[in-house]
């Protein structure tokens, strides 16, 4: 019996020695301790053995076991401290290594102007429409008071898709479309892109109009100006000189262009290569809605007046930041975006 505790004993050790793994601990923890465990059945064995022996036995036995136990524990202790620090070496992450950097976009100068522009008239209580970029030859002409062979049309260089459609030279078939659909009372803006066949420094043949109307029992010249002026004091600053000029479109009747004081020289320089020494620049055209619109769109011109007007969003860009050609806007040099 001694002789099979003593090889027990050995082989037990060695075993664990050798032992790479939780699972073949585990493995040797059921060899010698589990229920039919080599151990186990020695403990079993102890009552073939005579009695005079069995307590040196049942002692030997009890520190074989004893030793067994803690060395099984010993074991699993360091196995799992290596794994950690296994783990920990892999996972390890160099906080000192340069970062990689994303390079963010930003938006495009026109459509910061663009958004600019429309949170200004939001804030004014203005909601936002939109229409189709080509447009019938009725929402873009015809219910615009620009009948067919009208001298009017020469006005803008449209671009024909066919005799009935073509990309809209404005934003004004956005009034019609939205009057066709909506009764008054009506504040609305349309933010967009227009096209003509046009193109030097200041005409793109692709560009972006903010329109705008209102329409209600008794709205007058008294409101645009005011709504107007509030709009471009927000957008060119509160100190601008603004100019109401009497002007002509067929939608509009009477109609007005507005002018800021000359952004470049400040209305001093009689040579200004902006304002040619005028002292003022155009930024937009506006006026009261002329009854043959009010007509077309099946409202009655005696029951409502409204005002209208359309901003040119690249004009708006050129002039707060002086850029003096539109073309830049559309040629992607980055160098020139970046700026913005
Ligand atoms: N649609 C005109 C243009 O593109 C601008 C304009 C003028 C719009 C007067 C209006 C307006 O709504 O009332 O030249």
């Amino acid at each position: 019996m001694k002789a099979t505790l003593e090889r027990i004993h050995r082989e037990a050790l060695a075993a664990l020695e050798a032992a790479q793994t939780e699972a073949e601990v585990e493995h040797l923890r059921l060899r010698f301790l589990g229920r039919k465990g080599e151990l186990t059945e020695a403990v079993r064995g102890l009552r073939e053995v005579p009695p005079d022996e069995r307590p040196a036995i049942g002692a030997y036995l009890n520190r074989i076991k004893d030793e067994v136990e803690r060395r099984i524990a010993e074991s699993l202790t360091a196995l799992r401290q290596a794994e950690r620090a296994r783990r920990v070496a892999a996972e390890r992450i160099d906080v000192t290594l340069p970062g990689s950097h994303h390079v963010p976009g930003h938006l495009h100068l026109i459509t910061q102007t663009l958004e600019e522009m429309v949170d200004i008239f939001i804030g004014l209580g203005f909601s936002v429409a939109q229409g189709p970029d080509i447009e019938d030859d009725y929402h873009n002409f015809t219910a615009l008071n620009v009948p067919r062979n009208h001298p009017a049309r020469d006005m803008q260089d449209t671009l024909f898709i066919t005799d009935e459609y073509l990309l809209r030279t404005h934003t004004s078939p956005v009034q019609i479309r939205v009057m066709e659909q909506q009764q008054p009372p009506l504040r609305v803006i349309a933010p967009g892109a227009c096209y003509r066949h046009d193109d030097d420094v200041t005409h793109s043949p692709m560009f972006h109009q903010v329109e705008g109307f209102m329409v209600d029992r008794h709205v007058t010249f008294g409101d645009l100006k005011g709504v107007l002026t509030l709009a471009l004091r927000r957008i060119f600053g509160s100190g601008t000189p603004l100019r109401f000029r009497a002007s002509f479109f067929p939608f509009t009747e009477p109609s007005a262009e507005v002018d800021i004081g000359c952004v470049l020289c400040g209305q001093r320089d009689p040579h200004c290569r902006i304002c040619k020494g005028s002292g003022w620049l155009e930024v937009l055209g506006s006026g009261m809605i002329d009854p043959n619109v009010f007509q077309a769109v099946g409202y009655d011109p005696e029951a409502v007046s409204g005002f209208a007007f359309g901003l040119a969003v690249e004009r708006v860009a050129m002039l707060k930041h002086q850029i003096s050609d539109i073309r830049l806007f559309f040629s992607n040099h980055v160098r020139f975006l970046q700026q913005f």
